[in-house]
Order: structure tokens, then C-alpha cells, then sequence
């Protein structure tokens, strides 16, 4: 039987399977950041499809780190309370609730998707619903595209604010019954703006140098790890590579892991991209798999547990990354919208002996009668 369904230890969390639901933002929340009933459906479907691990959005520690107005925020105790509805529910699947925390640098401020695309809030977004744009923040004055709006620097003393805002967002989401903490330093927003030298032209301790670049998040892991209990993990999501002439590198990223893992951290999820700038030859090619030997090498390299994700789409494709040590989990991301039970149908495809005595009874019960009655009919 393949690992996929065997149990992995994450310091004090056994995970049932190496299934985890990919941070993936519903831009549902309200105007005040807050989750409601919609956030409970979906990631309580989610829970109820069977992956170990239920992760949810990236929710924003300040209110100018949305993304979007759309964004869940954990910047205030009021937050607390909804989150904590859906915690209880997902545990309540025999899943364990893991938050991803973040700010979007200078990607803030932003339509959602399907109101233009991402692009800056602008006067239409006010008039049409209320949306008013914001300044957007940066470790260097440098736009994201050509067209964005210039980011303003962020002094050094807003740097360190920006720390503690990471220790009170953990705080909570303790609170909020979390077991698992993600700190998002991926795909172009303000934790991998610091990294990546395309972004970050600072000339204090938080720029220049590798060690400099990366002082900001090492600095957010070391209050996150003295506040999120010795038993619980904490997880970090990377651009292993920008993808951009210039940019971070998988060799950064195995340096970076090194660091990470001294640091108290437990594993690491290797996605990419997001950086904007240039990427005639820089760019990764998307197809089945493509950002696996990312999470391989980091495994390898800095022998630190890594999740793949992006574009797994098959069960034995995600049964050969885990059985052939490529990674210790997959993140399921777009799969898990398309259907919330991939995880519970691609168990029941890969050890049809095993029926559907892993789904929730309401629906295992039915689909293992039904399946009885279609095999006495061959
Ligand atoms: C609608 C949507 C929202 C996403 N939001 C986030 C997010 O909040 N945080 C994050 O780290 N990645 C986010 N991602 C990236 C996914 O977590 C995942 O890495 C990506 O979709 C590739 O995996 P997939 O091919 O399984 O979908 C998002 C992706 C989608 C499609």
C-alpha cells in the first residue's frame, strides 16, 4: 500500500494521510476581514473529502496586507470568532485546521480576480462597490509591473512592527484553535519581496546581503515558534525560485530551508513564481509536477520535510512523489475545487479493497451499497 495513506508525524500531529489542501483565497470575506458561514461550508467540505490537513487562505496580520477586500484578517479578537467555528468543524472531520499567515506587500490593494484581473483598486472599484485603494508597502520603492503603483519603503522601525503584527496574528490563530501555522513567503508578496534581490534594494540590516534579505522572515519564525506551542508545527511556503532574470534561486531556497530548520521550523512547501520582471529564460514551465523537484531537492538538500504542490492531478502521481521521497506531503489545490472529495476518491481508487469505509458514513455507507449493487449486476 502506498505511503500516501499511512500516517506522517509533524513534531505533536500525527496527519492520517499526506494530503493537504492548498492555500487557495475565496475572496469572500467582508469589507471588515471577517469569515462567515460561506468559509465554513467550504473548508468544512473540504475537511469532510479527507485530507489530513485542511489549509486555509492566506489571512491577512494587517488590515493593509490584504490582498484584496476579500481577504480574511486575523488582525483583530473579532476575527477570532468566526475562525474558531471552523476550526471546530475541521477538527471535528478528523482533520487538522492549519492557517496560512500574510501580507501582500506590495501586491496589496488589489481587485479580486474576477473584478479585472488583480489589478490596482482604482476610482471604478470605489464607485462601482466601495472599494477604495490604499498606499501599498515594500522593502524598496520598485512597482510590481511597469503599470502598478510605485510601493512606499517601508523604514526600518515599520520592519520590526511588521514582526511583532506576525507574533500577534500567531497569537490568535492559537486562539482560534489552529494546530498548524503556514507563514506565507511565497509568490511575490511582502515576506518573498524581502527575499528575492529583484525586489529588495534596501541598504539597512534587511537588505543586500543573503543573510540580510533574509533577517525578515527568520525574524517572524523565531516570534511565531515562541508563541505557537513546542508540540505544533510550523510550516513556511516559498517561491523556491522567482523565475525572474536576477532573481532567488533553488540554491537560495536550500540555504534559506537550512536556516529555517535550525530555526524550528518543520517543513517547507515549494511553490514559485510571482515576482513579476522579466523571465525570458527564467521562467518555469507548468505542466503535471512542475514545481516537484523543488520540494525534492529541498528534502534532499536540507533534509527538512518537504509538500509538493501545483498541477497534481492524478492519484498514482501523487502516490510516486510520496513513495519515491520526493516529498512528505502534496498540496491539492485546484483538484480540491473541482471536487472537495479528491482525497477520500483517490484513496478508494488506489486500495479498491478498502471501499469507502474512510468516507464520512452519511456518504460511504450509500456509495459502498450502491458499488455492491452495480458489481452483483456484472
Ligand atoms: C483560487 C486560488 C487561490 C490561491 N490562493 C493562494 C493563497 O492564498 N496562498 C497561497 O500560498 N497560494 C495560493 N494559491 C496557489 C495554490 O495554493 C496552489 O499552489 C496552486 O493553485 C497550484 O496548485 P494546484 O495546481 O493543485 O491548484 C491559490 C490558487 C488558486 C487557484
Amino acid at each position: 500500500m502506498t505511503k500516501l495513506f499511512q500516517t506522517f508525524a509533524l513534531r505533536g500531529i500525527t496527519l492520517k494521510n499526506r494530503f493537504m489542501i492548498s492555500p487557495m483565497c475565496t475572496y469572500r470575506a467582508g469589507q471588515d476581514g471577517m469569515a462567515h458561514d460561506w468559509h465554513l461550508m467550504h473548508y468544512g467540505r473540504l475537511a469532510a473529502g479527507g485530507a489530513a490537513i485542511v489549509m486555509t487562505e492566506s489571512i491577512s496580520v494587517v488590515p493593509d496586507g490584504r490582498h484584496c477586500y476579500g481577504d480574511i484578517g486575523i488582525w483583530n479578537d473579532e476575527q477570532i470568532v468566526p475562525l474558531k467555528r471552523i476550526t471546530d468543524f475541521i477538527k471535528a472531520q478528523d482533520s487538522i485546521p492549519a492557517i496560512q499567515l500574510q501580507h501582500a506587500g506590495r501586491k496589496a490593494s488589489s481587485t479580486r480576480p474576477w473584478h479585472g484581473g488583480a489589478r490596482a483598486l482604482d476610482e471604478t472599484d470605489l464607485k462601482l462597490r466601495g472599494e477604495k485603494g490604499w498606499t501599498v508597502v515594500a522593502p524598496s520603492p520598485l512597482p510590481y509591473t511597469p503599470s502598478a503603483p510605485t510601493p512606499r519603503e517601508l523604514t526600518t522601525a515599520e520592519v520590526r512592527e511588521l514582526v511583532t503584527q506576525y507574533a500577534a496574528a500567531a497569537e490568535r490563530a492559537l486562539r482560534a484553535g489552529f494546530e498548524i501555522i503556514e507563514v506565507h513567503a511565497a509568490h511575490g508578496y511582502l515576506i518573498n519581496e524581502f527575499l528575492s534581490p529583484v525586489a529588495n534594494h534596501r541598504t539597512d540590516e534587511y537588505g543586500g546581503s543573503l543573510q540580510n534579505r533574509m533577517r525578515f522572515l527568520l525574524e517572524i519564525i523565531d516570534v511565531v515558534r515562541a508563541i505557537w506551542p513546542e508540540d505544533r508545527p510550523v510550516l513556511v511556503r516559498v517561491s523556491a525560485v522567482d523565475g525572474v532574470e536576477g532573481g532567488w534561486s533553488l540554491d537560495d531556497t536550500v540555504a534559506l530551508a537550512q536556516e529555517l530548520k535550525l530555526r524550528g521550523v518543520d517543513a517547507i512547501d515549494c511553490s514559485s513564481g510571482g515576482m513579476g520582471g522579466s523571465a525570458v529564460n527564467a521562467r518555469v514551465s507548468r505542466g503535471p509536477g512542475f514545481q516537484v523537484p523543488f520540494a525534492e531537492r529541498v528534502r534532499l538538500d536540507a533534509g527538512i520535510a518537504t509538500v509538493a504542490v501545483g498541477l497534481i492531478l492524478e492519484p498514482a502521481q501523487a502516490a510516486e512523489i510520496v513513495d519515491s521521497g520526493r516529498a512528505d506531503i502534496v498540496a491539492i489545490g485546484r483538484e480540491a475545487l473541482r471536487d472537495p472529495n479528491w482525497p477520500n476518491v483517490a484513496r478508494t481508487q488506489l486500495d479498491p479493497a478498502g471501499g469507502y469505509a474512510h468516507w464520512p458514513d452519511p456518504v460511504g455507507w450509500w456509495l459502498d451499497r450502491r458499488a455492491q449493487s452495480l458489481a452483483a449486476k456484472d
